[in-house]
């Protein structure tokens, strides 16, 4: 599956990264934000991750 001529997987793989990133960096208190989001987007990143995992194994 591709968006633009770009894999589905291969974008839910960067965001991922980039929502690990930023989870690591605001749970560490290094980026100070409303720890709502922390908790919002972890969730997201949760739901992020089995879909990456679930088409990434659909594609093989
Ligand atoms: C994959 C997703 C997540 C990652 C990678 C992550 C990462 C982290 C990290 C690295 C810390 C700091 C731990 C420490 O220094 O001892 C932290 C703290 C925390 N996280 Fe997360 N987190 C995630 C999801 C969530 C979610 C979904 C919730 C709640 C719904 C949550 C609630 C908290 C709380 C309450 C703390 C303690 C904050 C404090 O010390 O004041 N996290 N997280």
């Amino acid at each position: 599956m591709t968006i633009a001529g770009i894999s589905l997987v291969l974008i839910l793989g960067s965001v991922n990264l980039v929502l690990v990133l930023f989870q690591v960096s605001t749970g560490k208190k290094w980026l100070k934000i409303n720890f709502l989001w922390h908790r919002r987007l972890g969730l997201v990143l949760l739901l992020t991750a089995i879909a990456h995992a679930v088409l990434a194994y659909l594609s093989r």
